[in-house]
């Protein structure tokens, strides 16, 4: 096992609030932190640092954790963005394309969909992620969902089944058909390859009392829980995510004050998902709402070929600094520690000492880069722990 030190960090934000300035953000000046080739081992002031094997020189720049991206679609073949142009130009999105990417996955090879998996998983990393939350639900058939989650798990552990992401084109006129097949053999041949469950709840997609039944076989398989909801519009999801303490409900793009106060005081993360509404011209969630009442924020990229080709963690910083009114260190945390919590997952999205040795070398002095410099090279090295 190799230790290595990286000494002379401007800035260390480690998300304990037990170091550094003893804010959310334990922030750090003119630091070093030791880590091995798993964990953090030492987090203090430059210069008083325990011997190591190894030394980076920081030379000034800022450390982060790793980005926790907890919601992601990234196993796809083909791309959409005729219908990215035609919304520019005006047309409304309502998770109609969906089919499109599910008859190119279809038709996909299993190594071009690890190859396309590979790239864009590279793409985050290079960007700073170091958890990666991945998705089935682009082929909707029990092979097609189980061959999707097995591309996905060769990146991430998490993993989940999204085979209620929409009804099928070959159950158009048999939707109780589709969740029957869901709940059971579809369920039976995923479970074993997946961690979570999620399903699309949503207008054009499936209803509360639908994805209650979902669900519920989902945990009875032993599957944590997660829920897509209030996207395009207010169907009760978020009610129903804080019922079945679902760790996630993801897009809350539609609120209203009752949504707020079921979240705040509950476990399940509000997970914002400002890719989207950029890449399909709609309002930005109310963070800022959510935010005041305490609630749980996460970010994530959403990435996925109809409503958010989004592979950069700086850009949803960015976005949701300039769009949602989030404070930069509002968005770091939510997207480092808030996507753990969306994972449930302690050792993440924070470096204090037992951490994952996940972390980012920033090439500026300040983690408000991110946002300061949208679209640049601001991440110059993403570490991760050797058995993430
Ligand atoms: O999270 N909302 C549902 N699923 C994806 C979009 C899927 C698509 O348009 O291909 C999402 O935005
Ligand atoms: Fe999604």
């Amino acid at each position: 096992m190799t230790t290595r030190v990286i000494c002379n960090i401007a800035e260390l934000t480690t998300n304990d609030p037990t170091l550094g300035n003893e804010t959310k953000m334990g922030r750090l000046h003119d630091a070093a932190i030791v880590v091995d080739d798993d964990i953090v081992l030492w987090v203090g002031r430059n210069g008083e640092a325990p011997d190591a094997d190894e030394m980076i020189d920081a030379n000034g720049r800022a450390v982060i954790p790793g980005f926790v991206d907890s919601h992601t679609h990234l196993v796809f073949a083909g791309e959409r963005s005729d219908e990215f142009e035609a919304r520019m130009a005006g047309v409304r999105y309502d998770g109609g394309g969906i089919m499109r990417t599910v008859s190119a996955t279809r038709e996909a090879t299993l190594e071009d969909l690890f190859e396309g998996t590979r790239r864009r998983v590279a793409e985050l990393v290079a960007g700073g992620v170091t958890t990666i939350e991945i998705k089935s639900g682009y082929e909707l058939t029990v092979d097609g969902e189980r061959r999707l989650l097995e591309v996905a798990s060769a990146f991430t552990e998490d993993v989940t089944w999204l085979g209620a992401h929409v009804v099928p084109r070959e159950y158009a006129n048999d939707r109780d058909g589709y969740v029957e097949l869901l709940m059971t053999t579809m369920l039976d041949a995923c479970a074993p390859h997946a961690k979570w469950a999620d399903v699309f709840c949503d207008r054009g997609a499936f209803s509360v009392e639908e994805a209650r039944a979902i669900l519920g076989a989902a945990r009875a398989k032993g599957l944590g829980l997660r829920l897509h909801g209030n996207q395009l519009a207010h169907t009760g999801a978020i009610a129903l995510a804080v019922e079945l303490d679902c760790a996630s409900v993801d897009h809350c793009t539609i609120l209203e004050d009752g949504d707020i106060d079921l979240l705040s005081g509950s476990a399940t993360v509000a997970t914002l998902l400002p890719g989207a509404e950029f890449s399909t011209r709609s309002p930005y969630p109310s963070a800022r709402r959510l935010l005041d009442a305490d609630v749980t924020v996460a970010l994530a990229t959403d990435c996925n070929p109809g409503s958010s080709y989004v592979t950069s963690m700086g850009f949803i910083i960015a976005l949701a600094v300039r769009e949602m009114n989030m404070t930069v260190d509002e968005a770091l945390w939510a997207a480092t520690m808030g996507g753990a919590l969306a994972l449930r997952c302690e050792e993440v999205g924070h470096l204090g000492v037992g951490a994952k040795a996940n972390f980012a070398i920033l090439d500026a002095p300040r983690a408000a880069h991110l946002a300061y410099r949208p679209g640049g090279h601001v991440v110059a090295e993403t570490h991760r722990a050797s058995a993430t």
